[in-house]
């Protein structure tokens, strides 16, 4: 059954309308139906074993959102944006989170508990061999990418912009939002909202590779 709500044009369309944001229109405000759907693009986001090792912080102060400006390279998204999120990481993923995803499928699938001892095992020995933090923080950083893509994606074909940060301090994020006591750990952060009619980079050509040097057939 073809489920599609796209054509090939309309998707290529909103890939090519969209753009790293650099300037935002800080008097537009993304509407709660389309930001409840943005929610729900990270809430649906894969993971590897579906564990979801993160959580996405919505910073709505004003207040930490101006101290966050300071560890942001001063890149005024981060206060002139409607939305912006904090993807962060669970730090020391181990067996208890493992346990809490499994006790949640077994709530969600209506399956008893006992059944999913032998997924529990496959899940605890590949993050053992995760062998050191920073591995498995890899690991976990790798998943929060898919829901950072999955967000700007969905914000697209929302016709909401967005801008991806990296160029941030995620250990002085980490202190400003009072992660570490959450168990959280910045990992990268994305500003959501509209384009400022001004914004220069919206007009500039986008630069990639030619698709025969990035897809290769084999
Ligand atoms: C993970 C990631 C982090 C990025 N960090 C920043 C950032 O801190 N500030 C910024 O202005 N752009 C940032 N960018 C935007 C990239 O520079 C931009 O996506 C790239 O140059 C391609 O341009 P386009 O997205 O406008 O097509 C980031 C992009 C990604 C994917």
């Amino acid at each position: 059954m073809n489920t599609s709500v796209c054509t090939p044009d309309s998707l290529l369309t909103q890939l090519q309308w969209r753009y790293a944001t650099k300037k935002f229109d800080a008097t537009q405000k993304i509407n709660l139906d389309q930001w409840q759907a943005l929610e729900q693009s990270l809430v649906l986001s894969p993971s590897s074993f579906g564990l979801q090792p993160w959580k996405f912080f919505v910073i709505t102060s004003p207040e930490k959102r101006a101290q966050l400006l300071s560890h942001s390279w001063n890149q005024q998204q981060v206060v002139d944006a409607s939305h912006f999120v904090v993807l962060a990481i669970k730090k020391d993923l181990d067996e208890a989170d493992v346990e809490r995803y499994l006790a949640r499928m077994a709530e969600v699938q209506q399956i008893p508990r006992e059944n999913l001892d032998k997924l529990g095992g496959v899940v605890n020995s590949f993050l053992d061999k995760l062998d050191s933090p920073l591995a498995k923080q890899a690991w976990s950083a790798r998943q929060v990418y898919i829901a950072l893509g999955f967000f700007m994606l969905s914000a697209a074909l929302l016709g909401i912009d967005t801008c991806p940060m990296e160029g941030i301090d995620p250990s002085a994020y980490d202190q400003v939002l009072e992660l570490e006591d959450l168990g959280y750990q910045t990992v990268v952060a994305c500003a959501a909202g509209y384009r400022a009619a001004d914004d220069g980079s919206a007009q500039r050509l986008k630069v990639r590779y030619a698709q025969a040097d990035v897809i290769t057939y084999l």
